[in-house]
């Protein structure tokens, strides 16, 4: 059995798992960041209680609270569903069974929802999705990508990709990708060609180990930089 969804699904993940999929230290967290596709994670709660500089930008954020609780119990289910029928696919270490993800999760959606309303006042949360974002240029110092693209890389095309990855370049001068596998912990069909368009446009590209690897072998992220 396959992971497979029909759109991209609603799931968030926590400040500390935000630090270890992009190798963040304490100088990249003094940074002006954009979180693209942040959706319920609480990375942004998180960083707002640490006095840091997030914004978060996602097309879920169009929505209010109560729709967007709404969509995240629609897929919750679902989501554990077909982890648990996968679980091959996974690295059961520092999350130990399905059911405690499904803890983990909620509770970092959980911050996100308790968050939102304030925050989206705030600017922290703006409604906009790739490719093309409503954000003026050279606005912040880093954008971190967390489980869009290359995950979805059945769903979302090469030139999805290469368009997206020009916008995110467009708002700042470093973007960061994780994971750079697909939903069935394959190495995305996308990279390679990927890595070779950025660098024939002059970016300096790298794939970085980090610590963190839930689906197995995603445990590297891209890391492309204006020079
Ligand atoms: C699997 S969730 C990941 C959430 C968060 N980054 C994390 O890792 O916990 C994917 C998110 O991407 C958002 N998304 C879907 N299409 C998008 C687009 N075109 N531009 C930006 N975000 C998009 C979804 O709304 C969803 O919140």
């Amino acid at each position: 059995m396959s992971v497979h969804y029909q759109n991209v699904v609603p799931w968030g993940r926590s400040f500390q798992e935000y630090v270890d999929m992009f190798s963040l230290n304490d100088e990249d967290l003094d940074k002006s960041i954009l979180g693209c596709g942040d959706g319920p994670a609480s990375f942004n709660c998180e960083m707002n209680r640490k006095g840091k500089s997030v914004v978060s930008v996602d097309p879920l954020y169009e929505l209010d609270r109560e729709r967007i609780q709404k969509r995240i119990d629609e897929t919750y289910l679902e989501v554990l569903e077909q982890t648990r029928a996968n679980q091959d696919k996974f690295i059961w270490k520092n999350i130990s069974s399905v059911e405690e993800l499904g803890k983990i999760r909620m509770s970092s959606m959980s911050l996100f929802l308790d968050d939102f309303e304030k925050g989206k006042k705030q600017g922290r949360y703006v409604a906009g999705g790739l490719p093309e974002l409503p954000l003026e240029d050279a606005s912040f110092d880093l954008v971190l990508v967390s489980h869009l693209l290359f995950l979805y890389s059945e769903q979302l095309s090469y030139d999805f990709h290469v368009r997206a990855i020009n916008e995110l370049l467009r708002v700042a001068g470093e973007v960061r990708i994780f994971p750079l596998v697909d939903l069935n912990s394959r190495k995305s069909i996308h990279l390679d060609e990927i890595i070779g368009e950025l660098v024939s446009q002059g970016y300096v590209v790298s794939e970085d180990k980090v610590e963190y690897e839930f689906q197995k072998g995603g445990n590297t992220m891209l890391k492309i930089q204006t020079i």
